[in-house]
């Protein structure tokens, strides 16, 4: 197997230049090279999205990307989170503060083993920064969480907590529902 070379930045940090193959997928060189193994693997072929993590576009946006079927090559350069990266740390590493989606979830006991989790956070957290931009009206944002969420599969079936979890994000967030309907 060919040797391509590769450097990104993962949750804030340079990764490389190392060389790896180049069939590597993300997710295995996060769990292989990094031991980053909070992004799970579910299907492992792009179905169930638990191995979404976010690869942050060149206007800043987050795009969720599905790390198992996506091949190393893809990333060099990139800048990508995973959900190690979404909780607010201080300098020896140690998390000060989870995230809003992260409180959400543990507030409303969204998930029971957890194997989807880290693939719902990212998934909402890219939901929510996208909103951010482009808020939703009050009577879309069920659809908007829908939209955004519904191809990621939960096999403890937590899905209602999961979305009402996500919709106290949007709702308690200001700005990222339209003010006065449409
Ligand atoms: S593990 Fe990647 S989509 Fe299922
Ligand atoms: S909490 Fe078990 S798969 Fe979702």
């Amino acid at each position: 197997m060919a040797k391509i070379p590769l450097s990104l930045v993962v949750n804030g940090e340079k990764v490389g230049p190392v060389e790896v193959d180049e069939y590597t997928s993300l997710l295995d060189f996060l769990h292989e090279f990094l031991n980053l193994t909070g992004t799970k693997l579910g299907c492992g072929i792009g179905v169930c999205r638990a191995c979404t993590i976010l690869v942050e576009r060149e206007n800043g946006s987050l795009e969720p990307v599905r790390s198992c079927i996506n091949n190393i090559g893809r990333f060099n350069g990139a800048k990508v989170t995973t959900v190690e990266g979404q909780a607010e740390r201080n300098a020896d590493g140690e998390i000060v503060a989870l995230s809003a989606v992260q409180e959400a979830f543990l507030r409303n006991f969204s998930f029971q083993c957890g194997w989807c989790t880290a693939g719902f956070v990212n998934g909402a957290t890219a939901l929510i920064d996208r909103l951010k931009r482009e808020p939703v009206a009050a009577e879309n944002v069920t659809n908007a969480i829908e939209e955004a969420l519904g191809e990621h599969i939960c096999r403890c079936t937590g899905y209602v907590r999961y979305f009402r979890a996500v919709k106290e994000v949007i709702e308690s967030t200001p700005g990222l529902v339209k003010e006065g309907g449409r």
